[in-house]
């Protein structure tokens, strides 16, 4: 039987107790521990089947305490306070060198810390109320498709977790990644503000950075069922039902509603039984770009060669 959803208060004392409380975001779910607690930290990694050496972004209440977490006399620094002016709240997260006493647990041992103040107004009572920062990763198994609602959460990691219930995430896909710890700002993962954006405050970007992170992993955010990504839908399913497989079809649409249902729709796709999830690129640009980024590695997991008509994934 699932616990029931926690009340606010309840979940704060938890988080303070040294316990995982998984609450919503406006990209997807996390599931949060104190950050400065490695023993809890430890859990999230352990419930995710997580490898360690993967870093966590720490979800703070407001961008005042940066601070505490990074430091900001880097060549890039003086960028932090400007980007989180116009983007925080909201999807996007910084990577900039960590403060002292940010626990290797969070950073996997590396140098810098991912930080960002997301918008959602449930996310943003929880960690004011329990006054430091929230490590959170999504809340989903490595490698998974990213939960958008906290039905998602318990069918994910099962139903002892706390889940703190804030409905359907609104953008859908995780947040922007910009590293700010090099020489010049990098792009680590497109995600919910758009390249332009950034760039209107930054200056120029590089896409892709010099830093390895899980979510650049080529393999990542897969279904279980094999999926393609295409301009062109009719002509792979018919290719691939001429192959005697079962084949269902992602449209691509406006680029907002399109991310804010991309993983719901990919967990019902998964569920139907079908051979191939054959999905159609998004424009590029904007929400596209993340939407195609998650899409290429939820793809790159079963190469079309691979397929097989009598597969059965029971
Ligand atoms: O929208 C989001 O970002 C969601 C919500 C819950 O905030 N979180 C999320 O976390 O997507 P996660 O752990 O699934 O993905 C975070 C990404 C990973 O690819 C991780 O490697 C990268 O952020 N990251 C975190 N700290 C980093 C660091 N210090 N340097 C480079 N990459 C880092
Ligand atoms: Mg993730």
């Amino acid at each position: 039987m699932s616990l029931p959803p926690p009340d606010l208060d309840a979940a704060v004392a938890h988080l303070r107790g040294g316990g995982l409380v998984a609450f919503p975001t406006e990209t997807v779910y996390g599931l949060g521990a104190r950050a400065r607690d490695p023993l809890a930290v430890r859990q999230i990694f352990a419930m995710k089947g997580r490898p360690a050496d993967h870093p966590l972004i720490v979800h703070l209440a407001e961008a005042s305490w940066l601070s505490r977490w990074a430091r900001l006399d880097g060549p890039l620094g003086s960028l932090a306070g400007p980007l989180a002016a116009a983007h925080w709240p909201g999807p996007l997260t910084l990577i900039l060198p960590r403060a002292d006493g940010v626990p290797d647990e969070v950073t996997g041992g590396l140098d810098t810390v991912g930080l960002r103040v997301p918008g959602h107004p449930l996310a943003r009572a929880l960690i004011a109320a329990v006054g430091e920062g929230v490590a959170a990763p999504s809340a989903n198994r490595f490698g998974c498709v990213s939960p958008t609602t906290a039905a998602h959460v318990r069918a994910e990691l099962g139903p002892t977790l706390w889940v703190l219930d804030g409905g359907a995430c609104t953008v859908g896909v995780e947040s922007t990644i910009l590293d700010l710890s090099g020489e010049v700002p990098a792009l680590l993962r497109p995600g919910g503000v758009s390249l332009a954006a950034l760039e209107a405050v930054a200056g120029p970007v590089q896409r892709g950075g010099r830093t390895r992170a899980p979510g650049t992993l080529a393999s990542h955010y897969a279904p279980r069922t094999a999926l393609i990504l295409t301009d062109d839908v009719d002509g792979e399913r018919a290719r691939h039902e001429a192959r005697g497989l079962r084949v269902a079809t992602l449209a691509a649409g406006e680029p907002q509603e399109h991310a804010r249902r991309l993983y719901a729709e990919l967990r019902r796709l998964d569920l139907t039984g079908v051979d191939v999830l054959v999905a159609e690129r998004a424009a590029p640009g904007g929400l596209g770009d993340a939407i195609n980024d998650r899409l290429t590695r939820a793809a790159h997991e079963h190469p079309p060669s691979t397929l097989n008509p009598t597969s059965d994934r029971g």
